[in-house]
């Protein structure tokens, strides 16, 4: 038993686990996505219903994930199967595993872009206005596939260092480069004409723009945001240390995350009106900001290009390599569900399973890079309905099957206190009515709109 524990590794250090886990969490839902949604939802409005919904559902379904984790010790498929008996159980990892290469799969497009687009800036530096064009349009399917074979190697190349040497070193070296990037990118940008009317429209709630929309909006962005949904903090949980307290680092991820998203608010919102004071369009035809890559790919790109010189390049490099990371360390996590899947219940070692799974998610991404408008449609399917789903389906198993008070008592080691706190009662009622109510709401109402 022993041995099988050594082989799957551990975390080195509470801080490396904290700091794997937001590095999956913050990406580029974050850093794209948060912020048009703010500007499309009614500015603070949506921030304070996204707090709500990150603190209310997201937590709550994170530290069950982590304790369903840390309690088996496996992949999610196998973590379902050891907790329950039938064959409905190991179903519930599995939809999580599918979910995971799907939503990996085109997510690996779209981190091409953000690498692809430091060369954009370089070369366009350079004068080299054909390469920068070449290597900057989103539809050009052979330099999709290559920038995506790309992400991929790096991502396999940090999962096959294990999981201390690997996914914790990796990201303990890049999140605290993002933040410090992020921060003086803020504070630059607030200094350039324009920021400020950005910043009342992030900040300034809107309440005409207010209906049940947006409640489900938010939800489904905590969802993808807080990287739940899908078993991937459940194979974090796997490999934590029993001293370690859940509750706290589920906390610390949490917040970590929103911060880094509110952040992230503060950068692209007011950029974007300083690139509309500098003379580009960001508000489309139908009245409402640009999103995500219309955005990203096209108005900041702009913004860099009109700053002019040796500081359109710093600023351009630095903001896409930010991007980068952002969407590496989450990648990380994508892979590495179905990844220790294949370790532990196909008993292939990690290096090879690392280049097996990794190569036929390849295959998927190489289909989509010659097809980028299929994006849409998988982020429908899997994250929209596959993510609360899989956390609809990981509440109701924990609460009515493993039940709750086993939980508890994977929480309590490393976390005495918790019978004499509040946290026990509230966790106990959130994960057992009151997320997979909200969920399953979502969800209802997700299909309704789909099909209606
Ligand atoms: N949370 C990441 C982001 O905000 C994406 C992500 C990584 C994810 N791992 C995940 C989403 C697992 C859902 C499930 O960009």
């Amino acid at each position: 038993m022993s041995e099988k524990k050594a082989d799957r590794g551990k975390w080195n250090s509470k801080l490396g686990f904290v700091l794997a886990a937001a590095g999956s969490a913050v990406g580029l839902g974050n850093i794209w996505g948060f912020p048009t949604q703010v500007a499309d939802n009614g500015g603070a409005t949506f921030i304070l219903i996204y707090v709500i919904c990150c603190l209310c559902v997201g937590l709550p379904v994170m530290i069950a994930e982590f304790a369903i984790g840390r309690h088996t010790r496996r992949n999610p498929v196998g973590a379902f199967k050891k907790l329950g008996s039938g064959w409905f159980p190991p179903l519930i990892g599995l939809w999580g595993v599918m979910c995971g290469v799907m939503i990996l799969s085109f997510y690996l497009v779209i981190a091409g872009w953000t690498v692809s687009f430091i060369f954009e800036e370089i070369f366009y530096y350079l004068g080299w206005h054909g390469a920068s064009a070449w290597v900057s349009d989103l539809g050009n399917g052979p330099k999709n596939a290559f920038f995506s074979i790309l992400f991929m190697a790096a991502t396999i190349g940090i999962i096959t260092g294990g999981v201390s040497n690997g996914i914790e070193r990796a990201t303990k070296t890049m999140m605290p480069v993002l933040i410090f990037v992020l921060i003086i990118m803020i504070v630059y940008v607030f200094t350039l004409e324009g920021s400020m009317d950005g910043l009342r429209m992030y900040l300034l709630p809107d309440l005409s723009g207010l209906n049940t929309d947006v409640f489900f909006s938010a939800l489904g962005q905590a969802f993808f945001s807080l990287s739940l949904g899908m078993g991937a903090l459940l194979t974090y949980g796997s490999y934590l240390r029993k001293n370690q307290n859940i509750v706290e680092s589920a906390t610390y991820v949490t917040i970590a995350d929103m911060s880094i998203a509110f952040l992230a608010g503060l950068l692209i919102i007011p950029a974007m009106f300083v690139a509309q004071n500098a003379g580009i369009t960001i508000i489309g035809e139908d009245g409402r900001l640009f999103s995500s890559a219309t955005l990203v790919f096209d108005v900041l790109p702009g913004l860099f290009k009109s700053m002019g010189g040796a500081f359109g390049l710093i600023f351009g490099t630095s903001f896409f390599l930010l991007l980068s990371m952002a969407a590496l360390t989450s990648t990380i996590s994508l892979l590495e569900v179905p990844v220790s899947y294949v370790i532990d219940e196909h008993k292939i070692a990690r290096k090879k399973a690392a280049l097996l799974v990794g190569g036929l998610v390849l295959l998927v991404s190489l289909l989509i890079s010659f097809m980028p408008s299929m994006i849409d449609v998988f982020a429908t399917i899997f994250n929209n309905i596959g993510l609360p789903l899989g956390g609809l389906m990981l509440c109701l198993f924990l609460a009515w099957f493993w039940k709750a008070e086993h939980a508890i008592t994977e929480i309590e080691q490393g976390y005495e206190g918790i019978h004499q706190s509040m946290v026990k009662p509230v966790w106990i009622l959130f994960v057992k009515y009151i997320c997979p109510l909200l969920i399953a709401l979502v969800l209802v109402t997700t299909l309704y709109n789909l099909i209606f």
